[in-house]
């Protein structure tokens, strides 16, 4: 059966890689994000800010009504640093009004444990989807490749590493959460899931040792501590899973493998 998919944030990180997956299952797709592009690949591509309004009247906002007409499956994917829970209901007001069959969330692992803005509104933004009435799936992921490359590059440009103790990590591959998310996407709603972490825990500075040797480089670390609240919770390791997760299929090590070569990157 083909079904209407709408999804938010489809020209992310992740939204590249389940979009296509999403239209090569027969899906009929339709992207909506702040930035528009042309039509491209059998996909449709519609401009909205969640954070502006749900689209109820005329204005600007009306963007998040007209994408979101005649919908019957709504994938959340859509986020930033900030405002996630109040652009999710939003997003939550004009899908209720529409009454779409299933709505599927991606969220953090440790939304409800870490001391953090983005983490509490991430946590807003998974009660949002299931206080909504809608059929809802929500998914939590731990940290993704892409992420950790970022940080770990930011971190190799300086001449000391700072190690900090206690902070770990179990970084997942972007194409296995969009592998998941499909599944659940076209499933039956599920509420929430096991949580989908990366196959290996790493300490942080692991991570960035792990980046310089792809890159052919060494540097000398420096144990450092977090200090307060965050500190305390990334040590009791409130931003993991460590029972009961699904696992994805690729490592940081096969990542680096693919993405970082010599001193080129
Ligand atoms: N990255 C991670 O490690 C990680 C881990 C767990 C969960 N997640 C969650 O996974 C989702 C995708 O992450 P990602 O790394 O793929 O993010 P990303 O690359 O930053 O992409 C974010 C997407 O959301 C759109 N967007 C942002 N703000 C918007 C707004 N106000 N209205 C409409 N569209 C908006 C962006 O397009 P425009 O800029 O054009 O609007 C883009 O398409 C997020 O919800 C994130 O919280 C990420």
């Amino acid at each position: 059966m083909t079904s209407s998919i709408l999804v938010t944030g489809g020209t992310g990180t992740l939204g590249r890689l389940v979009t296509p997956l999403l239209r090569d299952a027969g899906h009929k797709v339709r992207v909506l994000s702040r930035h528009g592009r042309e039509p491209q690949g059998g996909v449709e591509y519609v401009t909205a800010d969640l954070l502006k309004g749900d689209g109820e009247g005329a204005g600007e906002s009306g963007g998040i009504a007209s994408a979101i007409d005649g919908t019957e499956i709504v994938l959340h994917l859509a986020g930033g640093p900030k405002g996630d829970d109040e652009g999710t209901r939003n997003l939550v007001r004009a899908a209720s009004r529409v009454g779409v069959r299933h709505l599927v969330h991606i969220s953090v692992i440790g939304a409800d444990r870490m001391p953090i803005g983005y983490f509490r509104a991430k946590l807003g933004a998974e009660r949002a989807v299931a206080d909504s009435g809608l059929p809802w799936t929500t998914l939590r992921a731990a940290q993704f490749h892409d992420l950790i490359l970022t940080m770990t590059r930011t971190m190799a440009k300086l001449p000391v590493l700072p190690a900090p103790g206690g902070l770990r990590m179990q970084p997942v591959d972007a194409r296995d959460v969009a592998a998941r998310l499909v599944e659940l996407t076209l499933g039956e709603p599920a509420g929430r899931v096991a949580d989908l972490t990366g196959p290996k825990l790493y300490g942080l500075s692991e991570l960035t040792r792990g980046y310089l040797q792809a890159r052919g480089k060494r540097r000398p670390t420096m144990p450092v501590r977090v200090p307060g609240k965050i500190g305390r919770a990334y040590r009791a390791g409130d931003n993991l899973t460590l029972d009961g997760a699904d696992i994805g299929k690729r490592t940081w090590e096969d990542f680096l493998a693919e993405r970082v070569s010599g001193s080129s990157r």
